[in-house]
């Protein structure tokens, strides 16, 4: 949600500004612009409602011409709808100054009535307008930047990502964050703000992320960072370990085509370092003490979407290796019931990008309780990954498409690798199991290679299936987490209705829904490694067969027994029964994509959704 970007440097100003927001399209937007300070000195804006395509347009139309200090704003519409009036930036004392704003200001209302007090006409509907003025206020009484911006955010509730500007400070950009993600970047005479590291890695991968309730005062020559209070911050730099091509399309037709094929690439990364010897190891988790991991009597995994459906996943491993009771909570959920939480419970947060709201609140809510907390994450110096006790990253390398799928793939791959740490260090993983596990991961990137080879059958089957306005998804034990998936899969990006169900739970009401030509995924588990589950899922189709379902098969390589009962048989390489959602899921990816494509819709930025979801 909401994309910023900051400059202060010699460069072209407005060409830094549009291309980070361009890297920042991912995490989803409605309205766009910049605010620049122009060839006169004074703050220009430019702001459109709509694609980035506009602004650029408005901006061709009507050039800004500038070196020197500029922010960039993408909006997802919060605070009313998504007009041009409503996009950032948002312009306080007179138009002297200009502001950027990412999150929700929740007392907006009374400082609303306090500007609007004092005599300030506002233009929007925003809570952001309103701290612009509020900052116009404070400028006027103080004549300074600095410390206006830092009286403004100490009266703000809720959640913020700042930037401003003012004319009159012409070479200073100044940051706050308040439970929202602020990154800075590095330059040579000249710095950068973003609200993440897409916003200038094209120009640097220094970065420095700022830390919670603290404010960054750029300069070109300088980097500061305060608290609230105005005391000074130490911080330290780090090297965004991708470059710019990485978040580039590299001549796929949609970053999520791209992101689909570099999954078995993303899983060996993933696994990379862990295995060593025949022996899984995570070094981040040996930093907390083998004593926690011992004492641990339940696991909480929290996460939300895609990232909670691979949390499902990794339970059936954990508890199967660790031995240890898992439960899967929606991060939103999580908080509001009063969790039973004790020192031996174990919370494990899934999140790519590290800075979901509601997961991060409901990590935020775990320490508070004292509960010992680790962070999956994709994203580098990520906020929830910075909160929790331990982090173990994920290298999908960048996920721009909205829709995850790599992250996905990645994130069961280290939580698979969690439980089998945690199964060793508890004493409860068998050698075989171990080894069994060791030779699965090995062979992964090569299965995931070939599932992802199934793209041109999957393409077929979405042109024929274009007009479908319903799909079901069904699977059994780690194939129903993953059914889920290849339903949410359709809903976001081809917006038709899709459900997944456990497919024993058919006769229990779901299976009134199979009439004639319905189509129905079935995620078929192995003949040879789960032989009593195969046989079981064979009846379901028969089952939903004989009332007239269209059946895709996603069976294993050679198993032959559903071809009497298939309309289409998508087929998958052997692997180790816990480890096929890994490779299964891969269709299921390529087949909402190219239903997508099939309806002429926007893949990567599908309507109304955000990549990073930062407000609860
Ligand atoms: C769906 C999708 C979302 C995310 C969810 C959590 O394709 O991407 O459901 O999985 O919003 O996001 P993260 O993992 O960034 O916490």
């Amino acid at each position: 949600m909401c994309g910023i970007v900051g400059y202060v440097g010699p460069g072209d100003t407005v060409g830094v500004l549009l291309s980070g927001l361009k890297r920042l399209e991912y995490r989803g937007y409605d309205s766009a612009g910049v605010a620049v300070l122009d060839g006169a000195g004074e703050v220009s804006v430019r702001k459109r409602s709509g694609k980035l395509a506009r602004l650029t347009e408005m901006l061709e139309a009507s050039p800004l011409e500038a070196h020197g200090s500029g922010i960039g704003h993408t909006r997802w519409a919060t605070h009313g709808g998504p007009t041009d009036a409503n996009a950032h930036p948002h312009l306080g004392d007179g138009g002297r100054l200009a502001l950027i704003h990412n999150g929700i200001v929740e007392n907006f209302a009374e400082l609303r009535a306090e500007v609007e007090a004092a005599g300030v006409e506002l233009l929007s509907e925003t809570d952001t307008e309103v701290v612009a003025a509020l900052l116009g206020i404070e400028f006027e009484r103080t004549g300074e930047l600095e410390s206006a911006f830092r009286t403004v955010v100490r009266r703000l509730h809720g959640t913020f990502t700042l930037l401003a500007m003012h004319r009159d400070e012409p070479d200073t950009v100044v940051a706050a964050r308040h439970n929202s993600p602020l990154v800075v970047g590095l330059g040579e005479g000249e710095n950068f703000l973003g609200s993440d590291v897409a916003a200038f890695v094209g120009h640097t991968r220094r970065a420095v992320a700022v830390e919670e309730d603290n404010i960054a005062i750029i300069t070109p020559e300088a980097v500061r960072i305060t608290d609230f209070a105005g005391d000074p911050v130490e911080f330290e730099e780090y090297e965004v370990a991708w470059n710019a091509d990485a978040a580039e399309k590299g001549g796929w037709s949609s970053f999520m085509a791209k992101e689909i094929t570099e999954q078995p690439e993303a899983a060996a990364n993933t696994i990379r370092g862990r295995i060593a010897g025949g022996e899984i190891s995570i070094p981040e988790l040996e930093a907390l003490g083998d004593e926690v991991l011992r004492n641990a009597d339940r696991i909480v995994i929290i996460a939300c979407g895609t990232a909670s459906y691979a949390g499902q996943i990794g339970a059936y491993a954990i508890e199967q290796w660790a031995r240890v009771p898992v439960e899967v909570q929606l991060s939103h959920e999580f908080r509001y019931r009063d969790p039973v939480l004790t020192e031996r419970t174990l919370v494990i947060s899934v999140s790519q990008s590290g800075e979901t709201m509601d997961t991060l609140m409901a990590v935020k809510y775990a320490n508070e309780r004292g509960v010992t907390t680790v962070s999956v994450c994709n994203t580098q110096s990520a906020t929830i990954p910075r909160e929790s006790d331990a982090a173990v990253y994920t290298h999908a390398g960048p996920e721009v498409a909205v829709a995850s799928t790599k992250a996905f793939t990645a994130q069961i791959t280290a939580l698979y690798l969690i439980g089998l740490h945690l199964g060793r260090v508890r004493g409860t993983l068998s050698a075989e199991d171990q080894a069994a596990a060791v030779t699965a991961f090995d062979e992964l990137p090569a299965a995931m290679t070939e599932a992802v080879e199934t793209h041109e059958q999957l393409a077929q089957l979405a042109h024929w299936m274009a007009d479908t306005r319903s799909v079901l998804f069904l699977g059994r034990h780690v194939g129903y987490p993953t059914a889920l998936e290849g339903a949410l899969k359709l809903k976001e990006i081809a917006y038709i209705h899709a459900e997944g169900f456990a497919a024993g739970e058919l006769k229990h009401g779901p299976i009134a829904l199979i009439d004639h030509g319905q189509p129905v995924f079935v995620l078929v588990p192995s003949p040879r490694k789960s032989p009593v589950m195969h046989s079981k899922v064979v009846s379901n189709i028969q089952e939903i067969r004989a009332r007239g379902a269209r059946v895709i098969a996603i069976v294993e390589k050679g198993d032959t027994s559903v071809l009497p009962y298939a309309d289409d048989v998508i087929r998958l390489p052997l692997t180790d029964a816990l480890f096929e959602p890994l490779v299964q899921v891969v269709p299921l990816q390529w087949f909402a994509l190219e239903l997508s494509q099939a309806k002429g819709l926007d893949v990567d930025q599908p309507r109304n959704l955000a990549k990073s979801v930062t407000v609860e």
